[in-house]
């Protein structure tokens, strides 16, 4: 993660001066850290594509389309079918990664290496049985998209609004400059740069809704759910709700400082229960980290002034790139 955080930073020193897509550049980092962390893959190469595939699925296919709410359910629409073949192309396409990472090689006597070696070692505890190569490869997918876009999300949101409130960014600032007088950072003594992570994730939750079938009948706040019924829990409202928060609108990174967490069922950006996220610890490292050094090297700030919206594709999208400019500290 050091390692593609410094890289990033190296590009951004040689970008300053002029205007950064800093969305973008969030991408290609937490991109980087998920194919190189968990997967070895060769991002140099492969990176370009993955982000193109990520990026005309969001842009288009991840949309809904009028006539994915007018048909019934299980008729198919046009979406559908482009759907399934972009479906085929990426499928071929992680096929190709995992191929090449098997290529690779792997000393069978020397531990595992990275999350690919442990799943392909993985064994069901009850039939004994490996993961065939279309379950790997959906694995693999999922950790690599599930891993880096929610991410950068996140980061891309924490800059813009530090951007709007030069005052927190400076106190960011400050804090990355006590803890790194050795030279390291240490996580742990990061509490105001984490602060910011979690009032960013509070403001602007990457996983703004979260969607479940009901197994049983159920009454909700005195709803009657039939078994089969979709609920939507929208940590979108909760992380804004009046009842719920002080101020619910205004970024106050203070408030995750008190050394009370928030109720358990207020905050949720990881979701919450058997399915939550299992990334949450890796992306919120993550995340800190990254904040800090690029907090830490630059005084970030917007070049253009018109607000930024957030729209729900997949993920808390920005409705558009906003030109940043940043200068070295
Ligand atoms: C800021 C970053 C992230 C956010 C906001 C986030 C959010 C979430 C949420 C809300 C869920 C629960 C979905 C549900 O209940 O239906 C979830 C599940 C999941 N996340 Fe994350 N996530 C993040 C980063 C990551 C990372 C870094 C990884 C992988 C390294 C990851 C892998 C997963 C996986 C595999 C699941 C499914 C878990 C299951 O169903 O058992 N996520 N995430």
């Amino acid at each position: 993660m050091i390692a593609a955080v410094d890289e990033t930073i190296v590009k951004l020193k040689a970008a300053s001066g002029g205007p950064v897509d800093l969305r973008e550049v969030m991408q290609r980092m937490t991109l980087e850290i998920a194919g190189r962390t968990m997967f070895s893959f060769g991002m140099d190469r492969h990176g370009a594509a993955l982000r193109d595939f990520v990026m005309e699925y969001g842009d288009t296919l991840a949309r809904p389309h009028m006539l994915d709410l007018l048909l019934p359910l299980n008729w198919p629409t046009p979406q559908d079918f482009r759907r399934a073949r972009f479906r085929k192309r990426w499928t071929a396409f992680v096929g190709q990664l995992m191929a090449e990472r098997r290529a690779a090689g792997k000393d069978d006597n020397a531990p595992a290496r990275d999350l690919f070696d442990l799943m392909g070692a993985a064994r069901d505890p009850e039939t004994g049985q490996a993961f065939t190569d279309a379950q790997l490869g959906d694995q693999v997918a999922t950790m690599i998209l599930a891993g880096h876009e929610t991410t950068a999300t996140a980061l891309f949101w924490a800059l813009y609004l530090l951007a709007l409130d030069p005052d927190t960014q400076e106190q960011l600032a400050a804090e990355v400059r006590g803890v790194a007088a050795n030279g390291t950072l240490d996580i742990e003594r990061l509490k105001f740069t984490r602060a910011v992570v979690d009032e960013t994730m509070r403001l602007y939750p990457p996983a703004f809704l979260i969607a479940r079938a009901a197994a049983g009948p159920d009454t909700i706040a005195g709803r009657p759910v039939r078994r089969g019924d979709v609920v939507l829990i929208a940590p979108w409202l909760l992380h804004r709700h009046e009842r719920l928060w002080r101020d619910p609108n205004a970024f106050v990174p203070a408030r995750f400082m008190t050394g009370t967490p928030p109720d358990r069922f207020a905050y949720l950006p990881f979701g919450v229960g058997a399915r939550v996220c299992i990334g949450a610890h890796f992306a919120l490292v993550e995340a800190t980290l990254a904040l800090a050094k690029i907090i830490g090297a630059f005084r970030v700030a917007l070049a253009d002034k018109d607000p930024v919206l957030p729209i729900g594709v997949v993920t808390t999208q920005p409705n558009r790139s906003p030109v940043f400019t940043i200068k070295p500290r």
